[in-house]
C-alpha cells in the first residue's frame, strides 16, 4: 500500500507526520498515540469495529472533529464491533442512546454533544450514571462538555482531508486506554 507522509498538526500545535494505513509504516507517533488514514467510509466503519470488540464497561471514547467528519460512521462500527441489536445511527431527540446487545446484559451508550452549550447543560440527566454505567460510553462533541469528563479516555480527532479521507489521530490517556491502544493497534496493523 502506498504510503504518504503528510504532516500534520496535533492538537498541541506541533508538527507531527502521519502514515497511511494498515500495510503502511507503523503509524506510532509516541506511546499512546496512533494516526491513522482512512480513505473510505467502510473503512472507518470496519475500524471502529474493531475497536468496539474491544470495549469494556465505562470506558470513554471521545470522537471530536467537524460536521460530518466521520463520528457517526466511526461509531457505527463501533456498535457494529460491540455487538449491537439495532444500529448506532445519528443521535436525533435524546441526549444518550443506549444500545443492548445479546450475549450480557451490557450497554452501550452513545451520545452526541453537539447542542449543548457547556457541562452545565448535563445537569440533571445524570451523565455521572453513563459514565460510571453498565456499558462504554461514546461521545460526539465531547469539546462542548470537556470539563464534565475523566481526565482518563480515548481522545480521537477526526480530520477531512479530502472528500473521502479523514485522518484519526488517537491519543490514550490513562493506562487502560494506553492497553486499549496498543491492542486496537496490534488488530488493525498487526504489531
Ligand atoms: N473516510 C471516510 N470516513 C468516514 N466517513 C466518510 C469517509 N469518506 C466519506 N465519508 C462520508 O462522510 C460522512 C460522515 O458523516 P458522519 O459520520 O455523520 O459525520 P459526523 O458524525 O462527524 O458529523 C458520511 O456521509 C460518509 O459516507
Ligand atoms: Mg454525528
Amino acid at each position: 500500500m502506498k504510503e504518504v507522509c503528510r504532516p500534520s498538526v496535533r492538537r498541541d500545535g506541533q508538527r507531527r507526520t502521519a502514515w497511511d494505513g494498515p500495510g503502511g509504516r507503523v503509524p506510532i507517533l509516541k506511546e499512546g498515540e496512533l494516526d491513522i488514514i482512512s480513505h473510505s467510509a467502510e473503512q472507518t466503519q470496519r475500524l471502529g469495529q474493531r475497536l468496539g470488540g474491544l470495549l469494556l464497561p465505562g470506558d470513554l471514547i471521545c470522537l471530536s472533529g467537524d460536521m460530518g467528519a466521520g463520528k457517526t460512521v466511526f461509531s457505527a462500527g463501533i456498535g457494529k464491533g460491540w455487538g449491537a441489536i439495532d444500529p448506532v445511527t445519528s443521535p436525533t431527540f435524546n441526549l444518550v442512546h443506549e444500545h443492548r446487545r445479546l450475549k450480557d446484559k451490557q450497554r452501550l451508550y452513545h451520545l452526541d454533544c453537539y447542542r449543548l452549550i457547556n457541562s452545565s447543560d448535563l445537569d440533571g440527566i445524570g451523565f455521572d450514571d453513563v459514565l460510571n454505567g453498565r456499558g462504554p460510553v461514546i461521545l460526539e462533541w465531547p469539546e462542548r462538555i470537556e470539563d464534565a469528563l475523566p481526565k482518563n479516555r480515548l481522545w480521537i480527532e477526526l480530520r477531512v482531508l479530502e472528500p473521502t479521507r479523514r485522518n484519526f489521530i488517537m491519543e490514550a490517556v490513562g493506562e487502560r486506554y494506553q492497553h486499549l491502544l496498543q491492542r486496537f493497534r496490534e488488530m488493525t496493523f498487526g504489531i
